[in-house]
């Protein structure tokens, strides 16, 4: 049987966390693997998801199935923090999935079956996995481009006029903020450019989140995909718990439907659910349910939005401090758009050449694509990485 197979590509990332395990230097810093990390570096079980946990361990009494759409409680929470909780229900139906990839890989696989022939446009450059989930589904992958890597900025225009040459019917995926792997996202009168755009040529909107309150805040994250629903007449939306709840391992998201009609939703939620019972049934309940407690009890979910704040505010300010210390080690203002960015992630603009001499020469690990996770910068370093970064760097003498 598998005499058949080649090797597997092996997968960049975890190829990068063996190789920084196995580096004996005492200074090592990780800023390639994509979880939140705290000031000890270390990626924190949330106060509010543990005592969510504790509580579900004293009072759960039984571990038999929830059911093929998992906790329809978290289902309600997640709309009403996605959509806000002044939203019309009526024509939104939700899904637990486990994680936000699996969200996405269940709504893929439901836009295919209602549309064989749709394109699935994701953005230029995008998280790796999206091509790979577009692909697992047989559905038609098209990119547009998103970002100008001279300004630091999204390429809009460049975006706008691909988005006109989708198809009606394509499906538009969009990341909700905090883009993976560059941190900029469109702004309001953006956001509303593309939804006029969507509505206009008919096409399908779908809303990939992953790290909401990580950006703004809760509600501003939130806001681009507010500004579609508001608009557009279905979309659909893939949301992960993963990084705002730091429930990573649990495996918990959400995978949600906006139709036309409320029949129109109950079919569409249906075939959702078939699609999922003939992958793996029924989501893993855990997490979902540990953050069902914390969005439903008012002192655990002020305790959860203070704690995501401070992640929130964190990473703000590793931005600001990490732009000082390269302007102050590279006399210049060429970084400064990583301070206009948002949330884990952005690409410094350096070359796969120059990331292997970050790490062979200063023990300083990034994606190959010169992504840093901005969260793994330790605030008492930044003038030291922001040194070793400029060394590397074309333009500066060095
Ligand atoms: C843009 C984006 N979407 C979705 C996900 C899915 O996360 P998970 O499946 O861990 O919930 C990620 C994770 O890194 C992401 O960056």
């Amino acid at each position: 049987m598998f005499e058949t197979l080649s090797p597997a590509q092996p997968d960049k990332i975890l190829a990068l966390i063996g190789l920084f395990r196995d580096d004996p230097r005492p200074g090592k810093l990780d800023l390639g693997v994509g979880v939140y990390k705290d000031e000890n570096g270390r990626t924190p079980v949330l106060g509010a998801v543990r005592e969510a946990e504790e509580r579900l361990l004293s009072e759960q009494d039984t571990k038999s199935y929830v059911g093929p759409a998992g906790d329809l409680m978290f289902n309600a929470a997640m709309v009403r923090l996605l959509f806000g909780s002044q939203a019309d229900t009526s024509r939104i139906r939700a899904c637990q999935a486990p994680g936000g990839s699996g969200a996405l890989r269940i709504v893929l696989q439901l836009l295919r079956l209602a549309r064989p022939a749709a394109a699935i446009w994701i953005p230029d450059p995008s998280w790796p996995n999206h091509a790979a989930l577009v692909e697992a589904v047989g559905a038609e992958l098209r990119s547009y481009p998103y970002f100008d890597p001279a300004t630091g900025e999204v390429s809009f225009g460049a975006m706008i006029d691909a988005v006109k040459s989708a198809r009606p019917g394509d499906v538009v995926l969009l990341q909700g903020c905090c883009h993976n792997p560059i941190g900029a996202d469109l702004d309001p009168s953006q956001w509303s450019e593309v939804a006029d755009l969507i509505v206009e040529r008919g096409l399908f909107p779908f809303v990939d989140i992953a790290y909401q309150g990580f950006g703004d805040g809760l509600d501003a994250d939130a806001l681009g995909l507010r500004l579609i629903a508001s608009r557009a007449p279905e979309l659909a939306v893939a949301a992960s718990c993963s990084k705002n709840f730091g429930v990573y391992r649990d495996r918990v998201g959400a995978a949600i439907i906006v139709s036309r009609t409320a029949t129109e939703a109950d079919n569409a939620i249906g075939q959702l659910l078939s699609v999922t019972r003939s992958m793996y049934s029924m989501p893993p309940d855990h997490g979902a349910a540990a953050v069902r407690i914390v969005l439903d009890d008012a002192r655990l979910r002020s305790g959860w939005e203070t704690e995501l704040e401070g992640m929130r505010r964190r990473m703000v300010r590793l931005r600001q401090g990490f732009v000082e210390a390269l302007q102050r080690q590279s006399n210049t203002s060429r970084f400064d758009f990583l301070a206009r960015q948002r949330g884990m992630f952005s690409r410094i603009g350096a070359t796969p050449e120059q990331v292997e001499r970050l790490r062979m020469e200063h023990a300083v690990y990034l994606v190959g694509d010169g992504r840093i996770n901005v969260a793994g910068l330790p605030e008492t370093r930044l003038d030291e990485v922001a040194k070793a970064v400029v060394s590397v760097l074309d333009g500066f003498g060095c």
